[in-house]
């Protein structure tokens, strides 16, 4: 039996993460893990039932009522993220969320209460998880962390592909800019914020394609494997 080992990945929004670390999770049969998806099932939570994102009282409160959880979906084969009983896996993905998350997401109770379901998930290792904190936070001493970076108007244009399926309308410039949104709010938080962990191998897709990155991410993951 092969050690199972943890695989972090982080990076700006749009860069393919997700993508990534789902393929790498199949291949070595690992769970995968798409911490974003909680974040944004908790701002849904919240633009629901009208939570203040500055009283720290009322989030408190409001984060005590949230139950979160993953279920396996066998056509998309990814997990579906569950808020209280009800699978919102394509909600959390619309503009409505994506434009509020980050704020959401800067927020330190909201933080705690996810990082430590998330290293609850890690205890027994053997997944991929991705997100922006993973390796400087979540796992600090995960056996593989992974920094995926891309050039600003590949990513754009790739979440436009993305969204022009269940929204026609939406323009380059509005994902662009809900992009660039994101990543100043990431990258620039009190806590936690998005940055490469020292120990990180970056990953740089802007010129690979889906399968080259693979490639690329699955020999280090083999080659940590090894190392034992
Ligand atoms: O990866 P994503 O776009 O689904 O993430 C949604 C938001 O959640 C994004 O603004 C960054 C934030 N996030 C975070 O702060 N920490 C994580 N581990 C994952 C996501």
């Amino acid at each position: 039996m092969l050690k199972k080992i943890v695989i972090a990945i982080d990076g700006f929004s749009s860069c393919g993460k997700s993508t990534l670390a789902k393929s790498l999770a199949a291949k070595l049969e690992y769970v995968f893990i798409d911490t974003g998806a909680m974040y944004r099932a908790i701002a849904l939570f919240f633009l629901r039932n009208g939570v203040s994102f500055t009283n720290e009282a009322e989030i408190k409160e409001a984060l005590q009522k949230i139950n979160l959880r993953f279920e396996y979906n066998p056509s998309t084969e990814k997990s579906d993220m569950i808020l209280n009983g009800e699978n919102v896996e394509i909600l959390i993905r619309e503009m409505q969320v994506s434009s509020k998350v980050s704020e959401v997401a800067a927020i330190g109770a909201v933080r705690d209460f996810a990082v430590a379901q998330q290293q609850a998930m890690g205890v027994e290792k053997g997944i991929v998880m991705d997100g922006r904190d993973i390796g400087t936070v979540v796992f600090p001493n995960a056996a593989l962390k992974i920094f995926v970076t891309a050039d600003p108007q590949v990513r754009a244009n790739r979440r436009l592909l993305e969204l022009k399926a269940t929204n026609p309308t939406i323009t380059l410039q509005e994902v662009a800019e809900n992009l660039q949104h994101r990543d100043l709010i990431d990258s620039t938080r009190e806590h936690s914020p998005l940055k490469k962990a020292d120990d990180a191998l970056v990953l740089d897709n802007t010129n690979l394609d889906r399968a080259a990155q693979f490639e690329i991410a699955l020999n280090w993951a083999k080659e940590r494997i090894a190392r034992g």
